[in-house]
């Protein structure tokens, strides 16, 4: 018994490892360039363009990114924009429920709206960025609209 248990310790530890190490970045187009929106409703923002996914809790094909392991994960976003009568605004989405959002107008130019949040997530539960309706955003092979994802530590 001693024995099985020190083999399922071993294996708890074996598992934790694999997911200590959790860090994804991504933009938002895939190649070229262009704007994204305006539409009338909400969407789920894909980044396609991904740079770095360590522990592959990110999905490129979805845009959700699901927590592997129970942690403090870290998000942040940068989200840009050319202005026009479109504000340029996603928010970060937990589980369906909106957490923090970046918005930002301005009738002309560049403009960016960025934020960051630290979030306790359970085994499973699901963070991904919604674009706001009517907004609108723009990424090109310079990356300005990214969104990336860290496992701070387990718990
Ligand atoms: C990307 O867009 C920015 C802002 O419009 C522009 O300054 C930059 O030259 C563009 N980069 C590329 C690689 O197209």
């Amino acid at each position: 018994a001693v024995k099985v248990k020190a083999k399922n310790q071993l294996e708890d530890l074996k598992r934790e490892g694999e997911v200590k190490h959790l860090a994804f970045s991504a933009s938002l187009l895939a190649s070229g360039q262009g704007h994204t929106g305006p539409f009338n409703t909400e969407i789920t923002l894909i980044f396609k363009h991904v740079v770095t996914n360590i522990g592959n809790a990110y999905n490129r094909e979805t845009g959700l990114f699901t927590a592997p392991v129970r942690g403090v994960y870290h998000f942040e976003f940068h989200i840009f924009g050319h202005g026009s009568n479109n504000p340029t605004s996603a928010e970060l989405v937990k589980n369906g429920e909106k957490v923090f959002m970046s918005w930002t107008s301005q009738p002309a130019g560049g403009q960016k709206a960025s934020n960051g949040v630290s979030l306790l997530l359970e085994i499973g539960d699901v963070v991904f960025m919604r674009m706001w309706a009517n907004s609108r955003i723009y990424d090109n092979q310079s990356h300005h609209t990214t969104f990336s994802g860290h496992l701070l530590f387990t718990m």
